[in-house]
Protein backbone atom coordinates (compact mmCIF):
# COMPACT_ATOMS: atom_id res chain seq x y z
CA UNK A 1 0.00 0.00 0.00
CA UNK A 2 1.31 3.01 -1.50
CA UNK A 3 1.87 5.76 1.89
CA UNK A 4 -0.67 8.46 0.15
CA UNK A 5 -3.25 5.41 -0.02
CA UNK A 6 -4.27 6.66 3.49
CA UNK A 7 -5.74 9.57 2.39
CA UNK A 8 -8.95 11.17 3.05
CA UNK A 9 -11.03 12.97 5.06
CA UNK A 10 -8.28 14.47 7.24
CA UNK A 11 -5.97 15.90 4.13
CA UNK A 12 -9.17 17.52 3.10
CA UNK A 13 -9.58 18.97 6.64
CA UNK A 14 -5.70 19.78 6.68
CA UNK A 15 -6.10 21.64 2.87
CA UNK A 16 -9.16 23.64 4.53
CA UNK A 17 -7.17 25.18 7.44
CA UNK A 18 -4.04 25.46 5.14
CA UNK A 19 -6.14 27.56 2.81
CA UNK A 20 -7.58 29.36 5.79
CA UNK A 21 -4.32 30.55 6.88
CA UNK A 22 -3.01 31.39 3.44
CA UNK A 23 -5.92 33.69 2.49
CA UNK A 24 -6.14 35.28 6.26
CA UNK A 25 -1.77 35.84 6.31
CA UNK A 26 -2.44 36.55 2.39
CA UNK A 27 -4.70 39.45 3.21
CA UNK A 28 -3.08 40.72 6.31
CA UNK A 29 0.16 40.97 4.66
CA UNK A 30 -1.39 43.78 2.43
CA UNK A 31 -3.02 45.77 5.77
CA UNK A 32 0.36 46.09 7.19
CA UNK A 33 3.12 48.91 6.47
CA UNK A 34 5.63 47.82 9.29
CA UNK A 35 8.26 45.83 7.60
CA UNK A 36 9.30 43.67 11.01
CA UNK A 37 5.66 42.93 11.25
CA UNK A 38 5.46 42.63 7.57
CA UNK A 39 8.71 40.11 7.42
CA UNK A 40 7.03 37.61 9.95
CA UNK A 41 3.53 37.38 7.59
CA UNK A 42 4.74 37.10 4.62
CA UNK A 43 7.17 34.29 5.55
CA UNK A 44 3.98 32.49 7.37
CA UNK A 45 1.91 33.45 4.10
CA UNK A 46 4.83 31.53 1.70
CA UNK A 47 4.92 28.49 3.86
CA UNK A 48 1.11 27.70 4.63
CA UNK A 49 1.16 28.83 0.86
CA UNK A 50 3.67 25.81 0.27
CA UNK A 51 2.11 23.12 2.60
CA UNK A 52 -1.08 23.19 0.00
CA UNK A 53 2.39 21.64 -2.54
CA UNK A 54 3.46 18.71 0.42
CA UNK A 55 -0.44 17.99 0.92
CA UNK A 56 -0.73 17.28 -3.09
CA UNK A 57 0.54 13.86 -3.46
CA UNK A 58 -2.37 12.68 -1.12
CA UNK A 59 -5.35 15.15 -2.51
CA UNK A 60 -4.17 13.71 -5.44
CA UNK A 61 -5.54 10.65 -4.29
CA UNK A 62 -8.81 11.61 -3.22
CA UNK A 63 -9.27 13.56 -5.87
CA UNK A 64 -8.67 10.57 -8.24
CA UNK A 65 -11.08 8.55 -6.11
CA UNK A 66 -13.53 11.28 -6.74
CA UNK A 67 -13.29 11.71 -10.45
CA UNK A 68 -14.00 7.91 -10.77
CA UNK A 69 -17.48 8.77 -9.53
CA UNK A 70 -19.09 11.70 -11.85
CA UNK A 71 -21.00 13.80 -9.65
CA UNK A 72 -22.65 17.39 -9.30
CA UNK A 73 -20.09 19.72 -8.61
CA UNK A 74 -16.90 18.17 -10.31
CA UNK A 75 -16.40 21.43 -12.58
CA UNK A 76 -16.24 23.38 -9.76
CA UNK A 77 -13.44 21.16 -8.33
CA UNK A 78 -11.56 20.66 -11.39
CA UNK A 79 -11.89 24.64 -12.05
CA UNK A 80 -11.21 25.05 -8.11
CA UNK A 81 -7.54 22.57 -9.10
CA UNK A 82 -6.55 25.11 -11.79
CA UNK A 83 -7.10 28.37 -9.90
CA UNK A 84 -4.94 26.56 -6.75
CA UNK A 85 -2.30 25.95 -9.65
CA UNK A 86 -2.49 29.70 -10.66
CA UNK A 87 -2.36 30.76 -7.08
CA UNK A 88 1.08 28.92 -6.25
CA UNK A 89 2.16 29.78 -9.58
CA UNK A 90 2.29 32.85 -9.82
CA UNK A 91 3.10 33.17 -5.94
CA UNK A 92 6.42 31.18 -6.41
CA UNK A 93 7.05 33.10 -9.77
CA UNK A 94 6.79 36.69 -7.82
CA UNK A 95 8.59 35.15 -4.59
CA UNK A 96 11.58 34.44 -7.46
CA UNK A 97 11.66 37.71 -9.37
CA UNK A 98 8.80 36.94 -12.49
CA UNK A 99 6.73 39.79 -10.78
CA UNK A 100 6.27 41.45 -13.98
CA UNK A 101 4.27 43.58 -14.87
CA UNK A 102 3.02 41.70 -17.94
CA UNK A 103 1.21 43.29 -21.05
CA UNK A 104 -0.33 45.90 -17.94
CA UNK A 105 -0.49 42.99 -15.49
CA UNK A 106 1.75 41.58 -12.40
CA UNK A 107 2.05 38.26 -11.19
CA UNK A 108 0.11 39.69 -7.54
CA UNK A 109 -2.94 40.77 -9.07
CA UNK A 110 -2.88 37.45 -10.74
CA UNK A 111 -2.14 35.86 -7.50
CA UNK A 112 -4.97 38.10 -5.29
CA UNK A 113 -7.33 37.51 -8.19
CA UNK A 114 -7.23 33.82 -8.36
CA UNK A 115 -7.28 33.64 -4.50
CA UNK A 116 -10.38 35.61 -4.17
CA UNK A 117 -12.25 33.45 -7.31
CA UNK A 118 -10.65 30.24 -5.42
CA UNK A 119 -12.13 30.81 -1.78
CA UNK A 120 -15.51 31.04 -3.16
CA UNK A 121 -15.03 28.09 -5.43
CA UNK A 122 -13.38 26.33 -2.42
CA UNK A 123 -16.77 27.42 -0.09
CA UNK A 124 -18.97 25.63 -2.55
CA UNK A 125 -16.64 22.52 -2.95
CA UNK A 126 -16.97 22.40 0.84
CA UNK A 127 -20.54 22.49 0.87
CA UNK A 128 -20.90 19.86 -1.74
CA UNK A 129 -18.37 17.58 -0.68
CA UNK A 130 -18.95 17.78 3.32
CA UNK A 131 -15.94 16.57 5.64
CA UNK A 132 -17.51 16.51 9.11
CA UNK A 133 -14.11 16.97 11.89
CA UNK A 134 -14.55 14.00 14.34
CA UNK A 135 -13.34 14.46 18.18
CA UNK A 136 -10.76 11.90 17.52
CA UNK A 137 -8.76 14.38 15.38
CA UNK A 138 -7.55 16.67 17.98
CA UNK A 139 -5.07 13.66 18.48
CA UNK A 140 -1.57 13.13 19.61
CA UNK A 141 -0.64 11.92 16.40
CA UNK A 142 -3.23 14.78 14.20
CA UNK A 143 -0.63 16.88 16.11
CA UNK A 144 2.16 15.53 15.02
CA UNK A 145 1.52 15.54 11.45
CA UNK A 146 0.06 18.49 10.92
CA UNK A 147 3.41 19.90 12.72
CA UNK A 148 5.37 17.34 9.73
CA UNK A 149 3.33 19.04 6.65
CA UNK A 150 4.41 22.71 8.24
CA UNK A 151 8.26 21.55 8.41
CA UNK A 152 7.54 20.35 4.87
CA UNK A 153 6.57 23.81 3.85
CA UNK A 154 8.96 25.63 5.61
CA UNK A 155 11.58 23.54 4.30
CA UNK A 156 9.85 24.13 0.61
CA UNK A 157 9.71 28.52 1.34
CA UNK A 158 13.47 27.81 2.69
CA UNK A 159 14.30 26.38 -0.80
CA UNK A 160 12.94 29.35 -2.48
CA UNK A 161 14.55 31.73 -0.24
CA UNK A 162 18.00 29.74 -0.91
CA UNK A 163 17.25 29.44 -4.73
CA UNK A 164 16.73 33.54 -5.53
CA UNK A 165 19.81 34.22 -3.22
CA UNK A 166 22.56 31.83 -4.69
CA UNK A 167 21.14 32.71 -8.20
CA UNK A 168 21.38 36.33 -7.58
CA UNK A 169 17.29 36.51 -9.12
CA UNK A 170 15.67 39.36 -8.11
CA UNK A 171 13.79 37.55 -6.01
CA UNK A 172 16.61 38.14 -3.13
CA UNK A 173 16.03 41.91 -3.39
CA UNK A 174 12.53 42.46 -2.60
CA UNK A 175 11.44 44.13 0.57
CA UNK A 176 10.06 42.56 3.98
CA UNK A 177 6.14 43.05 2.25
CA UNK A 178 7.71 40.50 -0.81
CA UNK A 179 7.36 43.62 -2.88
CA UNK A 180 9.94 44.22 -5.91
CA UNK A 181 11.84 47.46 -6.32
CA UNK A 182 10.83 49.65 -9.46
CA UNK A 183 11.48 52.77 -10.67
CA UNK A 184 13.06 54.84 -7.30
CA UNK A 185 13.66 58.33 -8.10
CA UNK A 186 12.57 57.75 -11.17
CA UNK A 187 8.81 57.97 -11.69
CA UNK A 188 8.54 57.13 -15.05
CA UNK A 189 9.80 53.48 -14.50
CA UNK A 190 6.94 53.02 -12.13
CA UNK A 191 4.00 51.40 -13.15
CA UNK A 192 0.45 52.40 -13.20
CA UNK A 193 -1.54 50.50 -10.80
CA UNK A 194 -5.12 51.11 -9.84
CA UNK A 195 -6.82 49.30 -7.13
CA UNK A 196 -9.60 46.98 -8.68
CA UNK A 197 -12.24 49.23 -11.06
CA UNK A 198 -10.26 52.83 -10.24
CA UNK A 199 -9.68 54.37 -13.38
CA UNK A 200 -7.24 57.22 -14.59
CA UNK A 201 -9.49 60.24 -15.09
CA UNK A 202 -9.49 63.50 -17.03
CA UNK A 203 -9.03 66.11 -15.00
CA UNK A 204 -8.79 69.65 -16.58
CA UNK A 205 -6.17 71.02 -14.41
CA UNK A 206 -7.28 75.30 -15.74
CA UNK A 207 -10.97 74.11 -13.70
CA UNK A 208 -9.86 72.18 -11.20
CA UNK A 209 -10.21 72.79 -7.70
CA UNK A 210 -9.42 70.72 -4.20
CA UNK A 211 -12.21 71.10 -1.72
CA UNK A 212 -11.10 71.56 2.15
CA UNK A 213 -13.95 70.56 4.64
CA UNK A 214 -13.73 70.63 8.40
CA UNK A 215 -16.14 72.52 11.40
CA UNK A 216 -19.06 73.33 8.80
CA UNK A 217 -16.92 75.41 6.42
CA UNK A 218 -15.69 74.57 2.58
CA UNK A 219 -13.24 76.24 0.77
CA UNK A 220 -12.29 75.10 -2.93
CA UNK A 221 -8.52 75.85 -3.35
CA UNK A 222 -6.70 76.51 -6.89
CA UNK A 223 -4.27 74.18 -7.92
CA UNK A 224 -1.73 76.93 -8.02
CA UNK A 225 -1.99 77.35 -3.68
CA UNK A 226 -1.54 73.72 -3.32
CA UNK A 227 1.75 73.26 -4.63
CA UNK A 228 3.92 73.22 -1.08
CA UNK A 229 7.53 73.09 -0.37
CA UNK A 230 7.35 70.10 2.15
CA UNK A 231 9.72 67.26 0.68
CA UNK A 232 8.74 63.68 2.38
CA UNK A 233 11.19 60.82 1.08
CA UNK A 234 8.57 57.61 1.22
CA UNK A 235 8.08 54.59 0.40
CA UNK A 236 5.46 53.71 -2.23
CA UNK A 237 4.82 50.03 -1.68
CA UNK A 238 1.99 48.66 -3.63
CA UNK A 239 -0.17 46.08 -3.11
CA UNK A 240 0.27 44.74 -6.96
CA UNK A 241 3.63 43.61 -5.73
CA UNK A 242 6.39 46.75 -6.11
CA UNK A 243 7.40 49.59 -4.56
CA UNK A 244 9.46 52.59 -5.29
CA UNK A 245 11.24 55.44 -2.88
CA UNK A 246 10.82 58.45 -3.79
CA UNK A 247 11.01 62.71 -3.21
CA UNK A 248 7.90 63.68 -2.79
CA UNK A 249 6.81 67.52 -2.31
CA UNK A 250 3.95 69.22 -1.52
CA UNK A 251 1.83 70.29 1.53
CA UNK A 252 1.29 68.36 4.80
CA UNK A 253 -2.59 68.13 5.32
CA UNK A 254 -2.42 69.73 9.09
CA UNK A 255 -1.03 72.68 7.45
CA UNK A 256 -3.34 72.67 4.38
CA UNK A 257 -6.09 72.69 7.06
CA UNK A 258 -4.66 75.30 8.73
CA UNK A 259 -4.04 77.55 6.02
CA UNK A 260 -7.37 76.97 4.42
CA UNK A 261 -10.36 76.58 7.02
CA UNK A 262 -8.73 76.87 10.28
CA UNK A 263 -7.17 74.02 12.19
CA UNK A 264 -10.32 71.86 13.16
CA UNK A 265 -11.91 71.84 16.59
CA UNK A 266 -14.45 68.67 16.15
CA UNK A 267 -13.71 65.66 14.42
CA UNK A 268 -11.24 62.59 14.74
CA UNK A 269 -10.56 60.96 11.26
CA UNK A 270 -10.15 62.45 7.96
CA UNK A 271 -11.68 61.60 4.71
CA UNK A 272 -9.67 61.91 1.65
CA UNK A 273 -11.78 61.50 -1.52
CA UNK A 274 -10.93 61.05 -5.46
CA UNK A 275 -12.35 62.50 -8.03
CA UNK A 276 -13.23 58.80 -8.79
CA UNK A 277 -15.13 58.12 -5.94
CA UNK A 278 -12.38 56.19 -4.40
CA UNK A 279 -11.79 57.21 -0.73
CA UNK A 280 -9.78 56.34 2.56
CA UNK A 281 -10.26 57.52 6.27
CA UNK A 282 -7.23 58.57 8.58
CA UNK A 283 -6.63 59.50 12.26
CA UNK A 284 -6.72 63.39 12.87
CA UNK A 285 -3.64 63.11 14.60
CA UNK A 286 -1.98 61.57 11.12
CA UNK A 287 -2.45 65.16 9.41
CA UNK A 288 1.30 66.10 10.27
CA UNK A 289 2.51 62.73 8.59
CA UNK A 290 0.51 63.14 5.75
CA UNK A 291 1.08 64.83 2.40
CA UNK A 292 -1.14 66.23 -0.45
CA UNK A 293 2.44 66.14 -3.07
CA UNK A 294 2.11 67.73 -6.61
CA UNK A 295 5.43 66.43 -7.47
CA UNK A 296 7.54 63.76 -7.25
CA UNK A 297 11.65 63.61 -8.07
CA UNK A 298 11.37 67.25 -8.38
CA UNK A 299 8.75 67.15 -11.13
CA UNK A 300 5.13 67.19 -11.57
CA UNK A 301 3.00 63.98 -11.19
CA UNK A 302 2.09 62.18 -14.17
CA UNK A 303 -1.50 61.54 -14.52
CA UNK A 304 -1.33 57.83 -14.03
CA UNK A 305 0.03 58.78 -10.81
CA UNK A 306 -2.13 61.23 -9.51
CA UNK A 307 -1.95 64.81 -11.00
CA UNK A 308 -2.56 67.41 -9.77
CA UNK A 309 -1.91 65.66 -6.30
CA UNK A 310 -2.10 62.86 -4.52
CA UNK A 311 -1.93 61.54 -1.02
CA UNK A 312 1.36 60.28 0.44
CA UNK A 313 1.10 58.08 3.60
CA UNK A 314 4.41 57.29 5.00
CA UNK A 315 4.26 53.24 6.13
CA UNK A 316 0.85 52.69 4.76
CA UNK A 317 0.73 50.21 1.56
CA UNK A 318 -0.02 51.83 -1.48
CA UNK A 319 -4.31 52.11 -1.69
CA UNK A 320 -3.81 54.17 1.62
CA UNK A 321 -2.60 56.62 -1.19
CA UNK A 322 -5.32 57.91 -2.75
CA UNK A 323 -4.27 59.79 -6.38
CA UNK A 324 -6.07 62.78 -8.21
CA UNK A 325 -7.64 64.10 -4.75
CA UNK A 326 -10.98 66.28 -4.97
CA UNK A 327 -11.08 66.44 -1.44
CA UNK A 328 -10.31 66.23 2.22
CA UNK A 329 -12.67 66.30 4.83
CA UNK A 330 -12.67 66.08 8.71
CA UNK A 331 -15.20 63.71 9.81
CA UNK A 332 -16.43 62.85 13.77
CA UNK A 333 -16.71 59.20 12.65
CA UNK A 334 -13.13 56.94 13.31
CA UNK A 335 -10.91 56.15 10.95
CA UNK A 336 -11.30 52.23 11.77
CA UNK A 337 -15.01 52.62 10.51
CA UNK A 338 -14.56 51.85 6.84
CA UNK A 339 -13.95 48.58 4.80
CA UNK A 340 -9.92 47.11 5.80
CA UNK A 341 -9.67 46.96 2.02
CA UNK A 342 -11.43 49.41 -0.64
CA UNK A 343 -14.02 48.18 -2.13
CA UNK A 344 -13.62 49.23 -5.38
C1 LIG B 1 -6.81 23.08 -2.83
C2 LIG B 1 -8.09 22.95 -2.72
C3 LIG B 1 -8.86 21.77 -3.29
C4 LIG B 1 -8.84 21.26 -4.55
C5 LIG B 1 -8.03 21.77 -5.73
C6 LIG B 1 -9.73 20.11 -4.57
C7 LIG B 1 -9.98 19.33 -5.69
C8 LIG B 1 -10.77 18.22 -5.69
C9 LIG B 1 -11.03 17.38 -6.85
C10 LIG B 1 -10.50 17.67 -8.25
C11 LIG B 1 -11.84 16.37 -6.44
C12 LIG B 1 -12.38 15.23 -7.33
C13 LIG B 1 -13.65 15.63 -8.05
C14 LIG B 1 -14.86 15.68 -7.16
O1 LIG B 1 -15.15 14.72 -6.42
O2 LIG B 1 -15.54 16.69 -7.22
C15 LIG B 1 -12.09 16.54 -5.05
C16 LIG B 1 -12.86 15.70 -4.27
C17 LIG B 1 -13.17 15.93 -2.94
N1 LIG B 1 -12.79 16.98 -2.17
FE1 LIG B 1 -11.53 18.46 -2.74
N2 LIG B 1 -10.28 19.97 -3.32
C18 LIG B 1 -9.77 20.95 -2.51
C19 LIG B 1 -10.07 21.17 -1.18
C20 LIG B 1 -10.98 20.42 -0.46
C21 LIG B 1 -11.41 20.72 0.89
C22 LIG B 1 -10.93 21.93 1.69
C23 LIG B 1 -12.30 19.76 1.23
C24 LIG B 1 -13.07 19.60 2.53
C25 LIG B 1 -12.74 20.05 3.68
C26 LIG B 1 -12.42 18.84 0.13
C27 LIG B 1 -13.21 17.71 0.12
C28 LIG B 1 -13.33 16.82 -0.93
C29 LIG B 1 -14.11 15.60 -0.89
C30 LIG B 1 -14.87 15.04 0.31
C31 LIG B 1 -14.01 15.02 -2.16
C32 LIG B 1 -14.65 13.72 -2.63
C33 LIG B 1 -13.72 12.56 -2.48
C34 LIG B 1 -14.38 11.24 -2.83
O3 LIG B 1 -15.45 11.23 -3.40
O4 LIG B 1 -13.76 10.21 -2.54
N3 LIG B 1 -11.61 19.26 -0.88
N4 LIG B 1 -11.43 17.67 -4.60
C1 LIG C 1 -5.72 30.81 -0.49
C2 LIG C 1 -5.06 31.51 -1.16
C3 LIG C 1 -3.57 31.69 -1.31
C4 LIG C 1 -2.58 30.75 -1.46
C5 LIG C 1 -2.72 29.25 -1.51
C6 LIG C 1 -1.33 31.48 -1.60
C7 LIG C 1 -0.08 30.89 -1.81
C8 LIG C 1 1.11 31.58 -2.00
C9 LIG C 1 2.38 30.98 -2.32
C10 LIG C 1 2.64 29.48 -2.48
C11 LIG C 1 3.29 31.99 -2.42
C12 LIG C 1 4.79 31.84 -2.73
C13 LIG C 1 5.58 31.72 -1.47
C14 LIG C 1 7.07 31.62 -1.71
O1 LIG C 1 7.50 30.93 -2.63
O2 LIG C 1 7.81 32.27 -0.94
C15 LIG C 1 2.59 33.23 -2.18
C16 LIG C 1 3.17 34.48 -2.18
C17 LIG C 1 2.49 35.65 -1.88
N1 LIG C 1 1.13 35.80 -1.67
FE1 LIG C 1 -0.21 34.32 -1.61
N2 LIG C 1 -1.60 32.83 -1.53
C18 LIG C 1 -2.95 32.97 -1.34
C19 LIG C 1 -3.65 34.16 -1.21
C20 LIG C 1 -3.06 35.41 -1.11
C21 LIG C 1 -3.77 36.62 -0.86
C22 LIG C 1 -5.28 36.72 -0.66
C23 LIG C 1 -2.83 37.62 -0.83
C24 LIG C 1 -3.01 39.09 -0.58
C25 LIG C 1 -4.15 39.71 -0.40
C26 LIG C 1 -1.54 37.03 -1.07
C27 LIG C 1 -0.34 37.71 -1.11
C28 LIG C 1 0.88 37.13 -1.38
C29 LIG C 1 2.13 37.86 -1.39
C30 LIG C 1 2.32 39.36 -1.10
C31 LIG C 1 3.13 36.94 -1.73
C32 LIG C 1 4.63 37.23 -1.94
C33 LIG C 1 5.37 36.77 -0.75
C34 LIG C 1 6.84 36.90 -0.95
O3 LIG C 1 7.29 37.61 -1.84
O4 LIG C 1 7.57 36.25 -0.17
N3 LIG C 1 -1.71 35.67 -1.25
N4 LIG C 1 1.27 32.96 -1.92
Amino acid sequence: MSAFARAGRRTNLAILVVLTVAFGTGALAFAVGDEAAARIIVAGHGIAGLCLVVLTPWKTVVAQRGLRRPRPGRGTSVALAILVLIIVGTGVAHALGAAGPYLGVTAMQVHVGAAIVATALAAVHVWVRTVHPRRADVSRRTLLRAGAVAGAGALLWSATEATAALASLPGAQRRATGSHERGSDDPAEMPVTQWLTDHVPHIDPTGYRLRVVASGRSVDVPFSDLRGSDVVRAVLDCTGGWYAVQDWRGIRLDELLATTVGTPSVGRSIDVVSVTGYRRRFPLYDAGRLLLASHVAGRPLSPGHGAPVRLVAPDRRGFWWVKWVAQVEVVDAPWWLQPPFPGR
